[in-house]
């Protein structure tokens, strides 16, 4: 099938380069002429395992390929995706549906002959109908339906996901628009992947209803595991425990400093704000993002506790600056929180991230960066591991501990085992575990 995508970014160049690879003709769209040259150039302007090598492969083909120019594209496509972003207002936290709206008047302007338009961004329940309005509006004798068809990709882990998917969801009532989306998606029903048929804001309320729950699911024990600091027990054993019960399930079970990254904060936040417009109230939701956002500030104190109770003219070594390994993206990360609060405590940070450096620099002032984690952690007073990328959990502790000036180790992510840190000569302080 021919495909058009629209935006590429996280989701739009994962699914573009997927699709290509089930064997369909896609143009990836943008409207930075800087990303779309950098992929014409053979760069692929984020970091995801696998996709450079996708795309690569797919563009050798032919079946991939790259443009600012929509309109050509649009006309040409069986199938066009809408992969923009869709940030939290900073005004009131709703979902900033204005690149949606602009890519669809910018389709309705081009499309020609029947066209499924294909919402992929994470949009709040009845944009569909907006987008279709907006269509009948700039373009009233176009044959277009439109679908929502949601990601549930991870970054980090995007390729296995798009190609692996637990489910599909497809939302529409039109059934001719049904049988475009099961013919895209065929190879991988033919695979085995479960395809959802359902209505178009069924749909588009599935996707929030899943960030939401396994926001709340990872908040949940991250609640209990500071109710295993006090009473002595063992989150990871406690995490395991319940997870093996198979209607609970062992995943995003892992205790941190708080969920980050471009979905689940945002998208919490716009699913409240849908259920306040239809006069319901999600309270489950709501604590959720408070706890989430306290435990985020909290983490400073885990280190200034750890330090004696002041980071004033101290040096701490925050290794990982990601909201999760395996990922350049700074966006939400709970990095960010903790840093502005040591720094406001008075601390000089050094930082180190193995990919996502170049973003962080423009989201921190005042913080000097390392490519190398130990010389990161040189002449610091505490060294902080905030991201469990691989190559932070496999660090040679007696060269670390060399290097710093001080003994205190805060593990955020439990990557280590205490023992370990301890017979280092480390002051350990971890997540839900008694210090
Ligand atoms: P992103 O910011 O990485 O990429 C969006 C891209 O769209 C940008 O490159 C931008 O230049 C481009 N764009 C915006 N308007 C355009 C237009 N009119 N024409 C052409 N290009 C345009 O965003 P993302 O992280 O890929 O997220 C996209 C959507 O997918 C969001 O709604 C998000 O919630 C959802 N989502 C994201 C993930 C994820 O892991 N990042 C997973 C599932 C769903
Ligand atoms: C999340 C969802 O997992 C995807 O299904 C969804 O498509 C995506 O949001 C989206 O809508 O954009 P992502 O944000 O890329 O994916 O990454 P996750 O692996 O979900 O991690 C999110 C945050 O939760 C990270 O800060 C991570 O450290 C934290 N987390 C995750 C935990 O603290 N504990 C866990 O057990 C799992």
């Amino acid at each position: 099938m021919r495909v058009a995508v629209i935006g590429a970014g996280y989701v739009g160049l994962v699914s573009g380069a997927c699709f290509a690879e089930m064997g369909h003709e896609v143009v990836c769209l943008d409207k930075d002429p800087a990303r779309v040259a950098s992929l014409l150039g053979g760069r692929v302007p984020i970091y995801e395992p696998g996709l450079d090598e996708m795309v690569r492969a797919n563009v050798q083909v032919g079946r991939l390929s790259f443009s600012t120019d929509l309109a050509p594209a649009v006309r040409d496509a069986e199938v066009v995706l809408i992969a923009v972003g869709t940030p939290a207002r900073h005004s009131d936290g709703r979902a900033d549906l204005s690149y949606v709206y602009g890519a669809a008047r910018e389709i309705a302007e081009a499309v020609a002959g029947y066209t499924v338009i294909v919402t992929k961004s994470t949009v709040p329940v009845g944009t569909g109908d907006a987008i279709e309005r907006i269509i009948r509006r700039h373009r009233p004798e176009a044959r277009v339906a439109v679908v929502s068809n949601p990601e549930f990709l991870r970054e980090g882990a995007a390729i296995g996901d798009f190609m692996e998917p637990d489910r599909v969801v497809v939302g529409t009532e039109d059934s001719r628009a049904r049988a475009v989306m099961a013919e895209l998606y065929r190879p991988l029903a033919e695979r085995g992947a479960p395809v959802l048929m359902t209505g178009r804001r069924t749909s588009e309320l599935i996707k929030y209803t899943a960030n939401a729950f396994l926001a709340m699911k990872i908040t949940f024990i991250n609640e209990i595991a500071d109710l295993c600091e006090s009473v002595h027990a063992d989150i990871a054993d406690v995490a395991d425990g319940v997870g093996l019960d198979s209607r609970i399930g062992a995943r995003f079970l892992q205790a941190g400093p708080g969920y980050g990254g471009s979905c689940f904060p945002k998208d919490t936040l716009a699913l409240l704000r849908t259920a306040q417009d239809y006069g319901v109230s999600l309270r489950l939701v709501e604590d959720t993002v408070s706890v989430n956002d306290a435990r985020k500030r909290a983490m400073a104190r885990k280190v200034i506790e750890a330090l004696g109770g002041s980071v004033e003219g101290l040096t701490v070594a925050v290794l990982g600056l990601t909201f999760k390994p395996d990922t350049d993206d700074m966006r939400e990360a709970p990095s960010l929180s903790l840093i502005d609060a040591l720094q406001r405590g008075g601390a000089r940070i050094h930082a180190h991230d193995p990919a996502g450096m170049e973003q962080a620099r423009q989201h921190l002032e005042d913080v000097a960066f390392f490519a190398d984690p130990y010389r990161c952690a040189a002449g610091a007073d505490a060294v902080v591991l905030m991201t469990e990328w691989q190559a932070l959990c496999s660090l040679d502790l007696a060269l670390l501990r060399e290097a710093m000036a001080g003994v205190v180790f805060v593990d955020l992510r439990n990557a280590y085992p205490e023992e370990q840190l301890l017979r280092h000569g480390f002051f350990v302080s971890g997540i839900g575990s008694a210090p």
